[in-house]
């Protein structure tokens, strides 16, 4: 039985005072949600305010990024600092991140490696282009992120790993991939998993969908055999709309 995760990255968004608006909205009207683990992602400036504004909450605190060392990397934070401001786990991989800010496979293995070292759980992201899927290269793709992401780590490593399957064409487009589309991507990276890792891996793991998630949609993914939850951008900046998607039905 795998616990739901919904978890919501605000991207650059939100002042600190923005934020801590959201925050109590969430706290005041998700503490009583049981059996789904809720996850926010706010930008660096706004993670210590959260931390404090949300110590007797469920609310999970995240970072949206991290950098693989510690010290003269001026402009970057490491898994330590994060631990340290409150944060139990950090988004890596994020397509804006691959595309916008050129990052490798290689690069957000490292990463993955270091905020796993310093005892956050992490969010692996991955997902193939519009021209990728357009030249069926979906799987393809897939497969390498993951095969390349998850080098060397082993399976008892796998237990602090989620992954979001976000296809990049659906990100803040408004375009959601089908149920039967996610479902088919999330089947395939599960049987993947199997094979790099292992079954209980592959039983275990968390795989959440990522990419126009709203409340008139979550409702049809998240019933799908393999889809755990969701990582939602644009609508978990609404307090209205992250708290219905992680009241899905
Ligand atoms: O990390 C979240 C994804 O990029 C999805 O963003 O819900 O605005 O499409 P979106």
């Amino acid at each position: 039985m795998r616990t739901p995760i919904i978890a919501g990255n605000w991207k650059l968004n939100k002042t600190v005072d923005e934020a801590l608006g959201l925050a109590k909205a969430l706290k005041e009207q998700l503490n009583d949600l049981k059996n789904v683990e809720i996850i926010v992602a706010p930008p660096f400036t706004a993670l210590a305010p959260l931390a404090e504004a949300l110590k007797d909450s469920p609310i999970l605190l995240a970072g949206q990024n991290c950098y693989p060392a510690e010290g003269a990397y001026t402009g970057e934070i490491s898994p330590t600092l994060l631990r340290d401001v409150g944060c139990r786990a950090v988004i890596i991989g994020h397509s804006e991140r691959r595309h916008l800010f050129a990052e490798t496979d290689e690069f957000i293995n490292q990463k993955i490696k270091a905020a796993l070292a310093a005892g956050l759980r992490v969010i692996f992201c991955i997902g193939e282009t519009l021209t990728e899927r357009n030249e069926n290269r979906t799987f393809e793709v897939l497969e390498s992120q993951t095969r390349n992401g998850l080098s060397g780590l082993d399976s008892a490593s796998m237990n602090r790993l989620t992954v979001a399957y976000e296809p990049v064409w659906a990100i803040g487009t408004g375009q959601t991939a089908s149920n039967e589309q996610a479902q088919e991507a999330h089947h395939f990276i599960r049987e993947l998993l199997g094979n790099l890792f292992d079954s209980s891996v592959a039983e275990n793991t968390r795989i959440l969908y990522g990419g126009s998630v709203k409340p008139e949609n979550i409702d049809g993914l998240i019933c799908q055999a393999d889809i755990d939850g969701a990582l939602v951008g644009g609508a978990s900046l609404k307090a209205g709309d992250f708290i219905r998607i992680a009241r899905f039905k």
